[in-house]
């Protein structure tokens, strides 16, 4: 299993008419696991907690009590998680430094992993991977401002993949995009998945574009799994709120 997620629980103090505010469960003794080579989706309303979640994956933050492994190591530790997580954003424009070119917000991670590496070799590398996003070599000496939408979301997605992660966390990396770009990239991240044995957190408030995507999706409320479900079975969900979702694109 490559990541496992352990009963863990997050508290967020809100700010109310007192002193001390009101402190709020976020994410509630939520435990899944995500296996290797899995597109794993999870969908909820807006303010359940998904983000949230996709930073206690990615170690940006610590859960109040539980906890999360990666590969049977907890992600606290940066060495557990650096260069095996990789995370992308729905807003592609502030989620990258605007005074970098795409060349280097690509070189970036790259260095990371292999500090020693000769600038031909980065190069190299990076034409690369903007081949592997599809994007043209053109955009190398380009500014994030200077693409489309779909074009900075595939930068983001190519620098996500520069670290040769083995979890992408998308958390509604392709929500502000058209459809038939979020199509194309949707089919791309399945090319992808195949070439790099990636797994995916795939999350979105969008139950079509899940099942579209992912091999199981978990409903998500108020920080709880409410039901997890195989993508083959959505027909078969139990709970209302699974239903609610699901009926409200039929
Ligand atoms: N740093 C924080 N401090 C206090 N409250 C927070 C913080 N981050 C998130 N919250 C609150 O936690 C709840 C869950 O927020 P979160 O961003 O995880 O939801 P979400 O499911 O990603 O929503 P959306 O679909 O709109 O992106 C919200 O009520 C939010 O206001
Ligand atoms: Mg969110």
């Amino acid at each position: 299993m490559l990541l496992s997620v352990e009963n863990i629980s997050k508290y967020y103090t809100q700010k109310n008419n007192t002193l001390f505010g009101e402190k709020v469960k976020v994410i509630d003794s939520l435990s899944f696991n995500i296996n290797s080579s899995e597109a794993f989706g999870l969908v909820g309303e807006s303010g359940s907690g998904k983000s949230t979640l996709a930073r206690l994956i990615c170690g940006l933050e610590l859960p109040d009590s539980g906890a999360i492994f990666l590969n049977n190591k907890p992600v606290t530790k940066r060495l557990h998680r650096q260069g095996i997580i990789s995370i992308v954003f729905q807003d592609y424009m502030t989620s990258v430094n605007p005074t970098l070119t795409v060349g280097e917000i690509i070189a970036e991670p790259i260095k990371i992993i292999n500090p020693s590496i000769s600038t031909q070799a980065l190069k190299t590398l990076i034409f690369a991977f903007l081949d592997k996003v599809e994007l043209p070599k053109s955009c190398y000496t380009r500014y994030i401002f200077e693409l489309s939408g779909g074009q900075a979301q595939r930068v983001c997605l190519c620098r996500a993949l520069a670290s040769y992660p083995k979890l992408i966390v998308l958390d509604e990396a392709l929500s502000s995009l058209d459809i038939p770009t979020q199509v194309q990239i949707l089919d791309l991240l399945k090319q992808l998945k195949e070439e790099f044995t990636l797994s995916y957190l795939f999350i979105s408030h969008d139950i079509q574009t899940v099942a579209y995507f992912c091999d199981k999706v978990m409903f998500f409320l108020q920080g709880k799994n409410i039901e997890l479900c195989e993508i083959n079975n959505l027909g078969k969900v139990t709970q209302d709120y699974s239903k609610k979702l699901i009926q409200s694109v039929i």
